[in-house]
């Protein structure tokens, strides 16, 4: 994990998923924040990087610290970066955002939101759990705090990981049982840790570092689907150069089926499409997309399309996938959020296309 978040193998602590983490890692953060501090989270988070910090606010009125959002540009659903850097000063403690929403694929700019937090002298906590799939992370890039992801999101086994930087894990105290060694990261890993789990998320790294060495040869990433291991000898040398050359592959390939997907969407009469939809911000969005149908009869809320594409063998989603500040906002939450359409780099253009024909023949068009 070190070398998939490119990191110093003591600041990887394993948990048994992101939500877990965040709350404990927010609990110890919370012990040396009081009223007066502030912590600033967005519309556009998923819930588990937004809860754990309204719980600090709730410890009672006279301890709690005070909660600040950060609004979004509702047309694009992206961030309002504005209304963010107005948010900041020096009482906050801790900026709370997303890497990119698993809701409507924003990619937020989070080196710059990042800056922002440091130059009032507050910690960045980034939820990359919806981009760990999609984009190379580097959190020394980045200069975030903390970084937490979820490896069943990667193709791998279900567990969390949490990059934290050495100083702020040795640093801050957690809650543990007095035995525990008080060695960092070992200290933030309670009772028995998920070893078999572990193991598998070693593999699910080294498949993406396969990804990596295979794309330097001649045949497209899709059609290497279930192949067996065939290292090429021009491949790059180590794991985290494969690694990147892996994400450089998965993003051309995806943002290709991705355009498919859209410009395919877009032609579809009564389908709205939620988050960013003009060619030229494309590369601020990640293959996931947010769809509703205007003015919906009851055959074709997000609950009944989704169904219906289940039992065609297609796997979409609805609801608010847990990003419910976004549904609220944007006023869908009652009528059953959005159906969500996420691409891999294991789709295929067969299925973008099959996809679509089912969608339109659904929506009547
Ligand atoms: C953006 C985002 N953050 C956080 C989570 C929560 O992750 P976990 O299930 O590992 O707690 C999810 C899960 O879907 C997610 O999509």
């Amino acid at each position: 994990m070190a070398d998939f978040l490119n990191c110093a193998a003591d600041e990887i602590v394993f948990g048994p998923n992101m939500t877990t983490l965040t709350y404990m890692m927010s609990r110890a953060i919370g012990r040396d924040l009081g009223p007066g501090d502030e912590i600033l989270v967005t519309r556009l988070d998923h819930d588990a990087n937004v809860s754990p910090w309204l719980a600090l606010a709730e410890q009672g009125k006279e301890n709690g610290v005070t909660i600040r959002w950060a609004e979004i540009h509702e047309d694009t659903c992206t961030l309002d970066l504005a209304d963010l850097a107005s948010k900041i000063n020096e009482r906050t403690k801790l900026v709370a955002v997303g890497y990119a929403s698993n809701a409507v694929g924003t990619i937020n700019p989070v080196k710059e939101i990042v800056c922002l937090a440091h130059a009032a002298g507050a910690l960045a906590y980034v939820d990359a759990v919806h981009y760990g799939p999609h984009g190379l992370i580097d959190v020394a890039a980045l200069d975030c705090d903390f970084l937490v992801c979820s490896t069943y999101k990667f193709f791998g086994p279900h567990m969390g990981v949490l990059f934290g930087k050495r100083e702020y894990l040795q640093r801050l105290r957690p809650y543990k049982v007095r035995p525990l060694t008080d060695a960092s990261p070992n200290r933030w890993e309670w009772g028995t840790l998920n070893h078999e789990c572990i193991a598998g998320i070693t593999a699910c790294v080294d498949y993406i570092a396969d990804l990596g060495r295979r794309a330097h040869e001649p045949a497209s990433l899709a059609s290497l689907d279930g192949q067996p291991g065939r290292l090429s000898p021009h491949g790059p040398p180590n794991r985290r150069a494969a690694i990147a050359a892996a994400f450089d592959a998965i993003h051309r390939y995806e943002h290709s089926l991705m355009e498919r997907l859209i410009a395919g969407l877009h032609n579809i009469p009564n389908l709205k499409i939620y988050g960013i939809t003009d060619p030229a911000h494309f590369a601020e969005r990640c293959p996931t997309l947010a769809v509703r149908v205007v003015n919906q009869t009851e055959e074709q809320t997000p609950l009944a399309l989704a169904t219906k594409l289940g039992e065609q063998g297609f796997f979409t989603w609805d609801g608010n996938y847990y990003a419910l500040n976004l549904t609220e906002h944007l006023d869908v939450e009652k009528s059953g959020g959005f159906l969500r359409i996420g691409l891999v780099h294991y789709n295929t253009v067969e299925e973008v296309d099959r996809l679509l024909t089912a969608l339109r023949q659904l929506v009547g068009a």
